[in-house]
């Protein structure tokens, strides 16, 4: 018998400037190149073990064993990363979150994060960062930014070699946070993964895509000059960019709920008292309220009490995906 084992721990991440459509679907290389924020303070805990008496593959994910499709979507990315060491050994993944699954806060990011570095790990392959955020890309997309620190681009290359993300800024570079409004925590109805074959099938994909170096643009520099009106006004803009895109595919996809619209106006009212705010939502009702650190309390204490708002959960810029 022989045994390996590792465990690694990946945040989820927001994005700025958002990842939608792929031109290759398998390999999941995107239209266009996107920007997040790693969020500190929720987390995925995945541990791998390879054993040549394992007779399958098992998952485990918030102590529920997993089937159908959830566990084929492992399985695929396990057998791309055993591929590398030409192996067929089976192996068990024990994964934990400490945040709601589904509920717009991506999971399919820190989860295929934190699985490609365990995995890769216990399979004893000494693998590079940019080669990390790749192969973890294969598994979800916007996985591949919650691997390097802090703030991260994903650019969206030409192939499957250049398409990875890297950091534009360290964790502690920008003290910003995000409050996450629950509107809903079930699962969404649905998936990013079927959202992004929908994606061309809107008129205004073309055009989100098209000025999408633009507003890249802009999100980087606001980053790097730590300018938060010219952070708030992109970050929103390409939200409602997005949702745009969702609304008029077929078929339409409606992830906002009235909740939702009610507290991206309030934070609208806000700013325009002065106050450092912006919103951004990807595929769910959760609305993630953006801010900087210093102005927590303020702001936290208008969401808590927001009609609709079930529970807030706080989180701060994130670091790299890393081993235990
Ligand atoms: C709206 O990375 O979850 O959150 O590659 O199919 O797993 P898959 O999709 P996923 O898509 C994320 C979509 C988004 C925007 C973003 O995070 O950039």
């Amino acid at each position: 018998m022989s045994t390996s084992t590792a465990t690694a721990v990946a945040c989820p991440n927001i994005a700025f400037i958002k990842y939608w459509g792929n031109r290759d679907q398998a390999l999941r290389l995107p239209e266009n190149g996107s920007i997040s924020m790693n969020l500190a303070e929720l987390e995925t805990r995945t541990r791998v073990t390879f054993d040549t008496t394992f007779p399958l593959d098992m998952f485990d994910l918030n102590g529920k064993r997993q089937s159908g499709p959830a566990l084929d979507r492992v399985i695929k990315h396990l057998n791309l990363l055993r591929g590398l060491r030409g192996i067929s050994t089976h192996a068990h993944i024990f994964s934990e979150n400490n945040f709601p699954t589904g509920a717009g806060i991506a999971s399919s990011a820190s989860g295929f994060a934190a699985l490609t570095l365990a995995t890769v790990s216990a399979l004893g392959l000494e693998i590079s960062e940019v080669d990390l955020s790749r192969l973890a890309r294969r598994g979800s997309g916007s996985a591949c930014r919650s691997i390097p620190a802090g703030f991260t681009e994903w650019q969206k290359g030409i192939n499957d070699l250049d398409s990875f993300a890297f950091s534009l800024a360290a964790p502690d570079y920008w003290n910003l946070a995000d409050c996450i409004a629950v509107i809903e925590e079930e699962e969404k109805k649905t998936s990013s993964t079927e959202g992004h074959a929908l994606a061309s099938t809107s008129p205004l994909q073309a055009a989100r895509v098209a000025d999408s170096i633009r507003r890249l643009e802009i999100c980087r520099n606001a980053i790097q000059k730590r300018d938060f009106d010219a952070l708030a006004a992109i970050i929103e803009l390409d939200s409602n960019m997005l949702h745009a895109v969702m609304m008029t595919s077929r078929p339409a996809l409606y992830y906002w709920e009235p909740a939702s619209l009610n507290l991206i106006k309030a934070v609208q009212s806000w700013r325009k008292t002065g106050l450092g705010v912006a919103c951004t939502l990807d595929a769910g009702p959760n609305v993630h309220v953006i801010f900087e650190a210093s102005d927590t309390e303020k702001i936290t204490q208008r969401i808590k009490t927001f009609p609709g708002v079930r529970d807030v959960i706080l989180c701060h810029t994130g670091d790299k995906t890393h081993l235990l």
